[in-house]
């Protein structure tokens, strides 16, 4: 065996890693992404096909997703036992690299891939109040992804339904159901493809933390598709100076029995291992 094998995951490790990883979070539960495994690391690519349109918004989601997925890679290969150098659009068709060096895990990551297979996005009513601090902790995790997080005024949106959220700057009128909820704004100084991946790998990292602390979460961008909506939140929350890119509800608990988990993609699907 040579070095670049001693220093690389055998395939099972990998396998159960992307297995892992495929519990992130996407828009409409896509899946939009591609793993390229090869003798000295790891390409992630979307899958542009997956995509739910043709609109800015649709391109956005697919970005917001492959990061939440290179997010949930990273901790799982941190878990592993194996710390990852992520190198974002190295090349054409490429949306990050990983290259990977043997390193024990730390209790953080440990917390995240255990919290993995228990996040869901739960639309259901929220209730309870956030413990003390919840927010600002998770303001300072956004920021080691270059995202800013801020509270969306509640007087700014909406559960006007089941499923379905509003922003409220072009108010039709639309009551609130009852709700005990924050909504945050993920926003990026820069709006383009790479603070996207950007924001999505926090979108993973907030949601994964937020599960790792009992709370309940679901992302969201359909509200965020109105560009509207999207200016005037801008300019409420950060002055004009950064680009809502996601949403994220957060709560204390939801109102029901823990919620099944949609079905993935196996990882023999979204997956090739080029070894040879
Ligand atoms: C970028 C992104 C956008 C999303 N937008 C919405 C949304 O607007 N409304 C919604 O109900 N869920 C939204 N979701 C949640 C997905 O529908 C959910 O992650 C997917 O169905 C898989 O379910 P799970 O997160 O419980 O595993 C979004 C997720 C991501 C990553």
């Amino acid at each position: 065996m040579d070095d670049v094998d001693a220093a690389f995951p055998d395939t099972s490790t990998l396998e159960r890693v992307l297995d892992l990883a495929a519990n992130a979070p996407s828009a409409g539960n896509a899946q939009p992404w591609r793993w390229l495994v090869g003798r000295r690391g790891v390409q992630l690519a979307a899958d542009w096909q997956r995509r739910r349109g043709d609109s800015r918004s649709d391109r956005g989601d697919v970005l917001l997703s492959c990061g939440a997925v290179l997010h949930h890679c990273v901790v799982a290969l941190a878990a592993a036992g194996w710390a990852s150098r992520v190198h974002r659009f190295p090349e054409a068709e490429v949306l990050a690299s990983i290259s990977l060096d043997p390193r024990p895990a730390g209790a953080g990551s440990l917390e995240l891939a255990e919290a993995i297979s228990r996040r869901r996005a739960d639309r259901r009513p929220f209730r309870g109040t956030l413990p003390a601090g919840t927010i600002e902790q998770l303001v300072v995790r956004a920021a080691r992804f270059d995202v800013e997080v801020s509270v969306v005024p509640t007087a700014r949106w909406a559960r006007l339904g089941e499923a379905e959220y509003a922003l409220r700057y072009d108010d039709d009128g639309a009551q609130q159901l009852d709700e005990e909820a924050a909504m945050l704004v993920l926003a990026t100084g820069t709006d383009n493809d790479l603070a996207r991946l950007r924001a999505g790998e926090a979108l993973s990292d907030l949601t994964l933390a937020a599960a790792a602390l009992g709370l309940v979460t679901c992302p969201l961008t359909e509200p965020l598709r109105d560009p509207r909506s999207r200016l005037a939140l801008a300019c409420e929350v950060f002055d004009g100076a950064a680009y809502p890119q996601a949403l994220i509800r957060l709560g204390q608990q939801s109102v029901g029995e823990p919620l099944p988990p949609p079905g993935r993609r196996p990882v023999a699907e979204t997956t090739t291992f080029a070894l040879g």
